[in-house]
This record gives C-alpha cells, sequence and structure tokens, in this order.
C-alpha cells in the first residue's frame, strides 16, 4: 500500500512506538481541521498517564514526516493535525493516473473465500431477502475477486426438504411437461401455492406426499428422476433472472442442501465419536458452548430429527466442514438475512469445537435488514403478496427507459442498454448505498433519482466526464510523472482520489458496501465543486493536462467503484 493515509500512519506509527514503547495506533483520519489529522496521542496519554499534549509533542518530535508533511501541529486537548506536502500529493496521483488498478495492488496473500449467497429454494420465487442477499453477495464475489483472493460462489439452492413430496406429487398431479414449463417460465408461485393448497386441504394428498418424501429419500429412482426436473426447471429459471440482473452466478454455482446428502450420516458419527453429540427428546443435538435460551438453559441445536431426518443445520454444519477441509477455504462468508444469525453463530461455535473451523481460517455472517414499504412494514404488494424480483428488476428498467428516452446520440438498442444500466444500478445502488446491517424504506423516485446519493446520480456524473473529453476532443494523459496541484479545490479531489484505496482496504474486511457508496458519492460532489473552481478545457497549457488527469482519474475510480458494486456506467446518458 503506497497510498497517502497508509504512509502517514506508518510514519506516526513508528513514532509512536517509540514513545510509547509499545505498538500503539497513531488513529490517522481525514480532517476539517487539516488534511488528515491523529488522534493516538489521547489514548496513549491515558495509558501512560501523561498530559495529550505533552504526548502529542514527543511523537511529532520523533515523527519523520518532513518529505510527507508541510505542516505538523498539535491542536486542542492533543490532536496532530498534518497538511500533505503538495509534492507527495502530486507524485502519488501521477503514480495512479499510470496503474491500471488506481493504485489499489493484488493482495500478497490471497485468501481461499466461500461466498455463500443468493440461495433461492427450488419452485420459490425469490423474493426480495433473496434480492439483497443476492445483491450484497455478488458485490462481495466482484470486490474481493478483483482484489485477487480466490473466491468460489456458493449458491446454497434449497433443493431438499419436505416440501419436495408436496412438489412432486402436484408435478405427478398436472403433468410433467406442464410442470417443467411452468417452472421454466417463472410461474414459481402459483406452482408453489397449487402444490400448497391441495395438501392443506386434501389428507389422502398430504399422505401421498409423505410417502413421496420418504421414496425421496430412500433414493427411489423415478422419485429421484422427478425431484431432478423440479430443480432443473428451477436453476433454469434461477439463471434467467441471474442474467437479467447481471449477477456473476452461473449454472456451476448451484451448491444445494441436495449436495451435501451424503456428508450427513458420517458428520453425525463424527460429531458422535467427538463426544459432542447429545440426546435430546429422541433427536440427536450438539449443545454449542455459550448459546443459552431465555431460562438459561443450554440451547441446541438440532443435527438428527426425532423422525430421522435432517434438517437445515445437519445441511450447514456438513457444508462449513466441506468448505474447510475440501475447498480449503480461509475465509467463508454466509450473505443470510439477520434473522439466521443465530443458527450461523451455533454452527460456527460447533465447527470450532468439532476443529472443522481453525485459524486462520474464520468464518463471518454478512448479515442484512428488511426491505420496508413505504408504509414503514415488511414490502409487500398492495395485494399483500410478497414481491417477485424479476417484477423488480422489470419495473426498475422500464422507469428507467422513460429516463433515458431523450439521448439522441444513441439509437434504440443502446438506449435500451443503456437503460438497462441505470435501472438495474438504481436497485443494486438503493441497497447497496443503505448500511446493510439496518432496514430500508423501498422508494422508485428516490433511487432513480438523478439527484442525491443514487445510481444515476453517480452515472451521469461520470458521463459528465467523458464528455469534457468529447468536447475537447483530447484523450487522456496517463503517464504523467508528477503533476501540478495547487488550488484547494484540486488539492481536495486529491486526497479524495487517493483515498480510495483506504475506503476499499476498509471495505474488503468490514463488507459494509455503504461506505463505498459514501465515499463514491463524496468523489463526485467533490469533483463537482473542482470543475466549478477550476477551469479545465479552457486552463493554460501546462495545467490543462494536469487537470484533465485529475478528470480522467475521477471518471476511473467512479466506474471501478460502481463496477465492484456490480453496477455498469454507461459513456453517454
Ligand atoms: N435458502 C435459504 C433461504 O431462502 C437461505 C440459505 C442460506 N445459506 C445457508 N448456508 N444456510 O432462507
Amino acid at each position: 500500500m503506497a497510498t497517502l493515509e497508509k504512509l502517514l500512519h506508518d510514519r506516526l506509527a513508528s513514532a509512536f512506538d517509540l514513545v510509547a514503547g509499545m505498538p500503539t495506533s497513531p488513529g490517522v483520519r481525514r480532517s476539517k481541521h487539516a488534511d488528515f489529522q491523529a488522534d493516538g496521542a489521547l489514548a496513549l496519554a491515558r495509558q501512560l498517564g501523561r498530559k495529550p499534549r505533552d504526548v502529542a509533542a514527543d511523537v511529532v518530535r520523533v515523527a519523520q514526516l518532513d518529505d510527507l508533511c508541510t505542516s505538523v501541529e498539535i491542536s486542542g486537548p492533543g490532536f496532530i493535525n498534518l497538511t500533505v506536502a503538495t509534492d507527495a500529493l502530486a507524485s502519488l496521483l501521477a503514480e495512479m493516473t499510470r496503474d491500471e488498478r488506481l493504485g489499489i495492488p493484488s493482495v500478497a496473500a490471497p485468501d481461499t473465500v466461500v461466498v455463500d449467497y443468493s440461495a433461492p429454494n427450488v419452485a420459490k420465487e425469490m423474493h426480495v431477502g433473496h434480492l439483497r442477499s443476492t445483491v450484497i453477495g455478488d458485490a462481495v464475489v466482484r470486490l474481493l475477486d478483483w482484489l485477487g483472493h480466490r473466491v468460489i460462489k456458493a449458491n446454497h439452492l434449497g433443493d431438499w426438504g419436505t416440501p419436495f413430496g408436496m412438489l412432486i406429487e402436484h408435478l405427478l398431479d398436472i403433468g410433467e411437461s406442464e410442470a417443467v414449463a411452468e417452472l421454466s417460465l417463472g410461474d414459481l408461485n402459483s406452482f408453489y401455492k397449487a402444490a400448497r393448497v391441495k395438501f392443506d386441504a386434501d389428507d389422502s394428498f398430504k399422505e401421498r406426499a409423505r410417502q413421496r418424501v420418504v421414496a425421496l429419500q430412500g433414493g427411489d429412482e423415478l422419485t429421484r428422476r422427478l425431484w431432478r426436473l423440479l430443480v432443473a426447471a428451477s436453476e433454469k429459471y434461477f439463471m434467467t433472472v441471474y442474467d437479467r440482473f447481471d449477477v456473476c452466478l452461473t449454472e456451476k454455482d448451484f451448491l444445494g442442501e441436495s449436495f451435501y446428502n451424503d456428508m450427513l450420516h458420517p458428520l453425525v458419527d463424527e460429531l458422535d465419536r467427538l463426544g459432542l453429540l447429545r440426546e435430546s427428546d429422541g433427536a440427536k443435538v450438539v449443545f454449542p458452548v455459550g448459546f443459552v435460551n431465555r431460562e438459561g438453559e443450554p440451547l441446541p441445536l438440532i443435527v438428527r430429527k426425532r423422525d430421522g431426518g435432517f434438517g437445515y443445520a445437519a445441511t450447514d454444519l456438513a457444508a462449513i466442514r466441506y468448505r474447510t477441509q475440501e475447498l480449503e477455504a480461509t475465509r467463508l462468508l454466509y450473505v443470510v438475512g439477520s434473522p439466521q444469525r443465530q443458527h450461523f453463530e451455533m454452527v460456527y461455535e460447533i465447527a470450532r469445537e468439532a476443529g472443522w473451523l481453525r485459524p486462520p481460517a474464520r468464518a463471518h455472517h454478512v448479515g442484512f435488514g428488511s426491505i420496508l414499504g413505504s408504509d414503514g412494514k415488511m414490502f409487500r404488494t398492495r395485494g399483500g403478496d410478497t414481491i417477485k424480483l424479476v417484477d423488480l428488476i422489470d419495473e426498475a428498467v422500464s422507469r428507467a427507459a422513460a429516463l433515458v428516452e431523450e439521448i439522441d446520440q444513441l439509437d434504440d438498442a443502446g438506449r435500451a442498454e443503456v437503460a438497462r444500466m441505470v435501472g438495474i444500478g438504481a436497485l443494486k445502488y438503493a441497497d447497496l448505498s443503505n448500511d446493510r446491517n439496518k432496514d430500508y424504506v423501498f422508494d422508485w423516485a428516490r433511487m432513480l433519482s438523478f439527484e442525491g446519493n443514487t445510481a444515476p446520480y453517480l452515472q451521469y456524473a461520470r458521463v459528465r466526464i467523458l464528455s469534457i473529453f468529447r468536447q475537447g476532443g483530447v484523450t487522456p494523459v496517463r503517464d504523467l510523472v508528477t503533476l501540478t496541484v495547487s488550488e484547494p479545490a484540486e488539492r481536495a479531489l486529491a486526497i479524495e482520489l487517493l483515498a480510495f484505496e483506504g475506503v476499499i482496504a476498509e471495505v474488503a474486511e468490514s463488507l459494509e458496501f455503504h461506505r463505498l457508496a459514501t465515499y463514491l458519492y463524496g468523489l463526485a460532489a467533490t469533483f463537482t465543486t473542482f470543475y466549478e473552481k477550476c477551469p479545465v478545457l479552457r486552463a493554460e497549457d501546462g495545467v490543462r493536462d494536469d487537470r484533465l488527469a485529475l478528470c480522467d482519474l475521477t471518471a476511473r475510480v467512479l466506474a471501478r467503484g460502481l463496477g465492484l458494486l456490480g453496477i455498469g456506467a454507461p459513456d453517454r446518458m
């Protein structure tokens, strides 16, 4: 890492270590009062029982910052304010223009990351919960992949379990070809509902469904074939949704629950051998350390049900073992709604106790809140039904088409492509720009607005920059050795551009994409100010190239940032 913030951090860290006699965080961050501010002296002073300003003064005395800063001052209770030298800014920025990767190298020690995401259920429509998992998971995949990690996408399709008895019976009732057509065309909800209605109303159907589950689990030839039909038809349909939504998932990534079937018996045996398995009410369970219910009693994870069947939890235990042992994953990510947090925490704990999850391997639940309607309740159709993801995609694209109707430099196909990027971008960005841990309110008008923190705003900001180049008939210069940043607005933009790497590093760890969104939005705003204050095409010769370089870098960071979020950047809008 060669970014400014990192350089300042490293230099100050050495100074802090000297003063403290132990590793100490300098606490460098951007600041309104100077370019950067370090507040590490406050915490250190508390530890040492000294005055913060004195500690800060000691740090400043030993810190080697001459080549990086023009001014290093102590302010307030003991902050260190840093003003960066223009030369340092200029050469870092010039380096960034020359770099395909915008100053962000591939990681030196790549992780093998398994990203468990999307995970819809066979013969069930993807709903808004899957929207969040799909959008967030896809951003995780794109970011970590770009950083050079080995990324394995695991689409943990719900393709097993008791509902298949009723689904297969219903398939037999309406006929194979009819059923396959209905499912492949995406009429998943009506298929599922019809099966459900019969199941609830008709006792003989219910009985047939029960026997069918037994046949399925017993490996009955015909039943297995019918089951595969259902799964294949659903997978085919889900693929059309992913394609329409610019999601990286492919057919190869379906690693459904059924994939782990054969591993379940050995899993139970192993848990037993390890002494982790307990009997409870006839079921086989594990009590992970540290989990209790409201009454303070140990909380079990059911591995094998009383009827001998395996459930969701057993499959997740088998999956985590498979991922660490067979796939050799070092980072396991589960992009699943927050209500499942405890389930995953229990799975991780058991995996740790069983020795399947050992450092450096780590598991992390990338949870998320709900999408709400304008009434603040769960987002549903007017009729109270769950909303289909495809309907949202279609509506987003058609609303976007109305917005881009007037681009006269494009033909119909070109406009349709832009509408897709804008519509899909708006939908994804509305999700990703919100703190994933919180709920958010779904709002078409807001997400498709050209103002505010939206995808269309950022896409348009980039298009405006590209049009500067078109207007001037110039191409960006990317081989500058250095460039001048003298105006305050240029400085501000330079510092903002150089902050990209720090943001990416932070998001790669926290997987909180709203931080990247906020950064891109801030960058676009900083650019706007720069463009108002500093003429580009009309600037004198030397200055013009340097400003064009700033424009070009901004456009590239915007496109890269959006791309990492799974959002396209059209060249014209
Ligand atoms: N199919 C599940 C659902 O729709 C999500 C699966 C999440 N992944 C997992 N490994 N459990 O809620």
